[in-house]
């Protein structure tokens, strides 16, 4: 059935990239998968499920109530919450059985009176900042101490040791060598302080860039949904992407010389032409600096996006003739007979990364998921 605005999801690919993954890191190493901001915007739980089946024993997000939302598909999962969060967020997350990431002792007295008044023991990761300037304690001694308290804290169970990379997606960079040297002395002392204690890192750049950031557990996000994190071509890593957006030719109309298409008139036909109009905008996340500078398959041809992205509506120039007729299937992102546009070539257009264009796609789209 054709849709305005559709985003497909394949769920086999990402079982497959996850598996691809796993093979990768190897046996000793747990594969977590990372599915905040609803799955980059795939669906969360739909990916969740298809990570699980490739190999992912473990999920990551963002915010407690993506861990609330989680919990409810995957009671057993083991489930981080990696951000911030407010007292409230907090005692929602431990309530929803999650573990949670903590860098201040201020943080950790809260997360224990949270977890004595829910009668949960939760899971705690304790967090380096090697380097990122983001969360973390930077203090590898003060880090320790935080560990300590924890270790010693009956309402709270020591789980992990974790840090984040902030240019693992640079090659040629040497700062994740110095932010990994900066992490495993520490890591070793926490290991020391419990029985279970996971060493972790790497995120997707650093997972496929270096066998030696892999330690106990990678926490992959952006390749398990087929994106490559260097923003080249996801087959280089033997990753196939899982997301394609699709709309349709509404309307086809005849254009004279001049005539102009969409607001503000960015656009002129340089000559008699036909227009396809595509009932698909910003309002649906196709982002509006998109304007003259994308392309859309139609029939399996690459067709220029004319004019201003309005929100609701994008226009193609169909050239001077044309067989497109109304109802013709259109493909702002994935393949269409022999041709693709892959989600990092409208990043590179934007000037962005691919993560920004799947997250982007709106809640508007529906997701229909094949296997
Ligand atoms: C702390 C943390 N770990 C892991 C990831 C996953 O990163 P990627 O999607 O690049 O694999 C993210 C995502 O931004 C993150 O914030």
């Amino acid at each position: 059935m054709t849709r305005r605005a559709l985003a497909r999801i394949d769920s086999g690919a990402v079982e497959r990239n996850c598996r691809t993954l796993k093979e990768r890191v190897g046996e000793k190493t747990e594969l977590c998968a990372v599915v905040k901001a609803n799955g980059y915007g795939h669906g969360a739980a739909v990916c969740a499920a298809a990570a699980l089946r490739g190999g992912a024993t473990r999920l990551a997000v963002a915010a407690s109530s993506e861990a609330e939302e989680l919990r409810h598909h995957f009671p057993d999962v083991p489930i981080l919450v990696m951000g911030a969060m407010t007292e409230d967020e907090l005692r929602a997350a431990v309530a929803a059985g999650a573990e949670v990431a903590i860098w201040r002792e201020g943080f950790r007295e809260l997360c224990s009176r949270a977890a004595s008044d829910s009668g949960r023991r939760p899971k705690v990761h304790v967090k380096l900042d090697s380097g990122m300037g983001r969360l973390g304690e930077r203090d590898p001694s003060t880090l320790v101490d935080l560990a300590r308290a924890v270790a010693d804290d009956g309402q709270l169970e020591l789980a992990g040791v974790w840090t984040h990379f902030a240019t693992a997606d640079e090659e040629n960079d040497s700062f994740m060598d110095e932010q990994l040297a900066a992490f495993l002395p520490v890591a070793d002392q926490v290991k020391t302080l419990g029985p279970r204690v996971a060493v972790h890192a790497a995120n997707s750049a650093a997972t496929l860039r270096d066998p030696a950031t892999h330690l106990d557990m990678v926490r992959c996000g952006v390749a398990i949904y087929g994106l490559d994190p260097f923003q080249r071509d996801p087959a280089a890593q033997g990753l196939e992407p899982a997301l394609q957006l699709h709309s349709y030719v509404a309307d086809v109309k005849r254009f004279g010389l001049g005539d102009s298409a969409g607001y503000g008139r960015t656009w002129r036909a340089p000559e008699d032409t036909w227009v396809g109009v595509l009932p698909i905008g910003y309002g649906d996340g196709v982002r509006r600096d998109l304007s003259n500078n994308a392309e859309v398959l139609v029939g399996g041809r690459r067709y220029p996006l004319v004019g201003t992205v309005s929100m609701d509506n994008v226009t193609i120039d169909l050239g001077p003739q044309t067989d497109v007729e109304p109802g013709a299937p259109a493909v702002l992102i994935g393949p269409q007979g022999p041709d693709r546009i892959l989600a990092e070539e409208v990043a590179s257009r934007l000037g962005t990364i691919n993560y920004e264009v799947t997250c982007g796609i709106s809640q508007r789209v529906p997701r229909e998921v094949e296997d």
